[in-house]
């Protein structure tokens, strides 16, 4: 099987710079660290609050990693405009509401078509390739490949909260919900992505689906580095990845 591609997410240490709004730490030193303990790509959401990547980052960020760069962002005009100045590698359109701690469910692509399609449209012929954030659901697979998405990545927070609550039954029904839903997207011709809220502990079942060959990884890491450092955080991560995808390692802690 093809190795996984692990995108790093370094929303969250401009987090702990903008706690006090000076430069450090900064997301594009953890991003080239990142880089260099075996990321493939890095990721970064622009907000539309800007609560934590800034205008600037991104501009630092498109500049000088020498991986991809996944540039996630709502679908707004806004945010259209600053994915075609800087033209990353890909963009995630994802669901932001104002009030949420984090992105909390898929875009609903399937309410959404309309909006959605030019989205879709200017980016791909901007040669950006385009993702859909969304859940495992049939339905917002085939609309994620009407609207000519080149990936979808799938939501995996509600299934890293079930692990966390030790709801076991659930975690692994949404499980088999998101092996049934890489099939399909796969089969519809989609590449597959995977994120949220993903840890050492519940990696290994989503690394193991084959159909996936991305993964977005971002607060654990940078939380697991306060203790370990970030060069340590993501080669365990990338470890277990590896781990997962080889067959061994992949039942959950
Ligand atoms: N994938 C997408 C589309 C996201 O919006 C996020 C969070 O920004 C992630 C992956 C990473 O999630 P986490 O920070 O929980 O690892």
């Amino acid at each position: 099987m093809k190795q996984l591609r692990l995108g790093v997410n370094i929303d969250h240490v401009a987090t702990i710079r903008n706690a006090r709004g000076g430069k450090h730490p900064d997301p594009l030193r953890a991003a080239l660290m990142a880089a260099a303990a075996g990321a493939d790509g890095i990721t970064a959401h622009l907000r539309e609050d800007r609560r934590h990547i800034s205008d600037e980052d991104i501009e630092r960020l498109a500049r000088e990693i020498d991986r991809p760069l996944n540039l996630e962002m709502a679908a707004t005009e806004e945010m259209l405009a600053i994915a075609l100045k800087h033209k990353p590698h890909a963009v995630c359109l994802v669901p932001e509401k104002r009030e949420e701690r984090t992105t909390e469910g898929g875009l609903d692509v399937a309410a959404g078509h309309n909006l959605l399609a030019p989205f879709v449209r200017e980016l791909a012929a901007a040669k950006i390739r385009v993702s859909l954030f969304v859940e495992a659901q049939p339905v917002q697979l085939a609309v994620a490949r009407a609207l000519g998405a080149h990936v979808v990545e799938l939501h995996t927070g509600a299934y890293c909260d079930a692990h966390a609550h030790g709801d076991f039954a659930t975690r692994d029904a949404i499980l088999a919900r998101l092996k049934a839903g890489a099939k399909e997207a796969a089969r519809l011709g989609l590449e597959v992505h995977a994120g949220h809220g993903l840890s050492f502990e519940t990696v290994g079942p989503v690394a193991a689906i084959p159909e996936v060959v991305e993964l977005n990884i971002g607060h654990f890491l940078v939380g697991e580095a306060i203790f370990t450092g970030l060069d340590a955080s993501i080669r365990r991560m990338r470890q277990l990845m590896d781990e997962a995808r080889g067959g061994a390692g992949s039942a959950l802690a």
